[in-house]
């Protein structure tokens, strides 16, 4: 079983008191022996976040990053530059990117290469529009996204990456994927994880995203192919983090 891994994307939200309050609270919390947990603040929070973080469980991530190793490229941030300033992480293809900036599968194929060459560990996101699962397409859309990127990597790259599946109609809408269905898509990746190669299926973490919160973390985790979550709305506010966080344990 991989490790439970909890992450917190804040999106374009929170504050410099915020990190500290989350540094603070990180510090003193008694999270469960197997866990990890993660924070990806947005970039002008990263370098105080990494101080706030240090002595604390949770490592520090990123929520995208450049295609390009450095030039004239304004208002671009390279992985140089996020691992220079303690990012470990970094979300590559959220739903947010492919949808409002059209990062499209080879846009985000080339961000997993950056963050790969310089050594972050990319979050590889897909999951499907409403109209898709609706469509009955699911599945396929979301396997087919995991295979625009894995089918190019090396298979020793295969083993850098971890996936959250975050159904796009279930992000920020307070409605969330059932255990059930979560789990149905989660176990077709971990089926193609395993055509790849049968340990990457063994190894790899599969988070699940989308209105995960409080009081439904636990039973989306009981599920035997959700490895974690990648929470949003829930992971700004910290007792409701720390409780997701003692769920996964
Ligand atoms: P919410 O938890 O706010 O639905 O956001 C999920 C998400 O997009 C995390 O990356």
């Amino acid at each position: 079983m991989p490790m439970p891994l909890i992450a917190g994307n804040w999106k374009m939200n929170g504050s410099l008191s915020l990190v500290e309050t989350f540094g603070q609270a990180l510090a003193d919390a008694d999270l469960p022996s197997r866990l990890e947990v993660a924070l990806m603040v947005p970039f002008p929070y990263l370098e105080s976040a990494s101080r706030a973080l240090a002595g604390t469980r949770a490592v520090l991530g990123a929520q995208t990053l450049s295609d390009q190793p450095a030039g004239a490229f304004t208002g671009e941030v390279s992985g140089e530059m996020l691992r220079e300033v303690g990012a470990t992480l970094v979300l590559v293809g959220h739903s947010e990117r492919r949808t409002l900036f059209g990062e499209d599968d080879s846009a985000v194929l080339a961000r997993v290469r950056r963050a790969l060459e310089v050594g972050l560990t990319p979050v590889l996101c897909l999951g499907e529009t409403l109209e898709e699962r609706d469509d009955g397409r699911g599945e396929t859309v979301v396997i087919g996204q995991l295979e625009a990127v894995l089918d190019a990597l090396e298979a020793e790259q295969r083993h850098r990456l971890v996936i959250a599946y975050e159904p796009v109609w279930a992000i920020g809408t307070g409605r969330t994927a059932t255990p059930e269905q979560a789990q149905a898509i989660h176990a077709a990746l971990r089926r193609r994880l395993a055509a790849y190669d049968d340990g990457l299926a063994e190894k790899t973490q599969l988070l699940y995203g989308g209105s995960m919160k409080a009081d439904n973390a636990a039973e989306l985790l009981a599920q035997p192919d959700i490895d974690g979550g990648l929470v949003g709305g829930a992971s700004l506010k910290i007792d409701d983090f720390l409780a997701i966080c003692q769920s996964a344990g």
